[in-house]
């Protein structure tokens, strides 16, 4: 139990490498984001690869996003699993396309952060859609119109579906679950019941996860062996091996399909004008590095029912 709770604050912490990576790389102008700023205050200088490889990350998540939104016209909800302190919602609407709800989890210790942080700055507040009524928060959860923030551990599927109810969620709409950089923390028997039962729940429905890959090779295992050393136990790495364990673990857990790409095919899908933009940025000495990590991550989607063959992503 003790084992337990240490790992989970040291995948908690996780959160804060994220954001700090992502504050870093916006900082340098690889991409806007003007809420990040607002979570995250100072950071310590990153590698120019680990920017790069974020800026792949952000943009390349962009991709689904953009696709399900377009698809879904504003009638549909997206669903952050292990969302930390991510800004998706609030880019969102600032650009004037956020979903018919929004929905983000994370553990209560997280959710309270971010819930504190958004309480805090008015510039947050101001940009939540409080249309139809008041704001409910307490310590952990906060809920407005169109935006639920919950704290939830995701391996407990019961709390999980009541919490989803008071986030008003609708289980027919179209609905794109996010999760970046999460499953690989949660036991493989966990997160199995979690996919299985979003499958049976959502039939409309599409997840985008981004995560490690390829993790049996030298690099891969220098990989793990850093984050182990900050106490993570990676209990769901299993999945991790390939492309193919990747795609694997949805449809044996009754998602329709699924597809996955390593992040130096979807680096090299960004488009070009972009890429030569952020690769002015900073001078990469290794290129080499960079593949090597970029080989190191992936974007695995699964689908169930009709969304996929409107978003085109079943052939890449
Ligand atoms: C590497 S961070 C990524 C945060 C965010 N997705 C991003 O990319 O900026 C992993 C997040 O997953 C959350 N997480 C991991 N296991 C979880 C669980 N069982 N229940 C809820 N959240 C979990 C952690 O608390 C953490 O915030």
């Amino acid at each position: 139990m003790i084992k337990e709770m240490a790992d989970d604050e040291a995948t908690q912490a996780t959160n804060d490498d994220a954001s700090e990576c992502k504050r870093y790389a916006v900082q340098l102008g690889y991409w806007s984001d003007p809420f990040i700023n607002f979570f995250v205050r100072q950071t310590a200088r990153k590698p120019p690869e680990i920017n790069r490889g974020y800026y792949a990350r952000v943009k390349g998540i962009e991709v689904f996003i953009d696709k399900f939104l377009k698809y879904s016209g504003g009638k549909g909800q997206i669903i952050n699993l292990g969302a930390g302190f991510d800004t998706l919602y609030w880019r969102l609407r600032d650009a004037g396309c956020s979903p018919q709800n929004f929905v983000e989890l994370d553990f209560p210790n997280i959710t309270a952060k971010k819930c504190y942080h958004i309480k805090k700055h008015k510039q947050l507040i101001d940009k939540i859609n409080t249309e139809d009524g008041e704001i409910k928060f307490s310590t952990t959860d906060f809920h407005a119109a169109n935006y639920h923030l919950i704290g939830v551990d995701l391996r407990h599927i019961s709390e999980l579906s009541n919490k989803l109810v008071q986030a008003e969620v609708e289980f027919n709409i179209p609905t794109l679950f996010l999760a970046e950089c999460v499953l690989v923390y949660v036991d493989s028997n966990a997160a199995s019941g979690l996919l299985k039962w979003l499958a049976e729940k959502f039939p409309n429905c599409i997840f985008v996860n981004y995560e490690q890959v390829n993790m049996r090779d030298k690099f891969g295992q220098v990989m793990l062996q850093n984050l182990r050393c900050r106490g993570c136990l990676l209990a769901g790495v299993e999945d991790c091996e390939s492309l193919e364990t990747q795609q694997r673990r949805f449809t044996i857990s009754g998602w329709q399909g699924s597809n996955a790409w390593t992040m130096v095919e979807v680096y090299d899908s960004l488009p070009e004008s972009e890429r030569k933009r952020i690769e002015r940025i900073e001078m990469l000495d290794e290129r080499e590095l960079l593949t090597q990590l970029l080989q190191h991550y992936c974007i695995s989607v699964a689908w169930n029912g009709t969304m996929f063959k409107e978003l085109s992503i079943a052939q890449g």
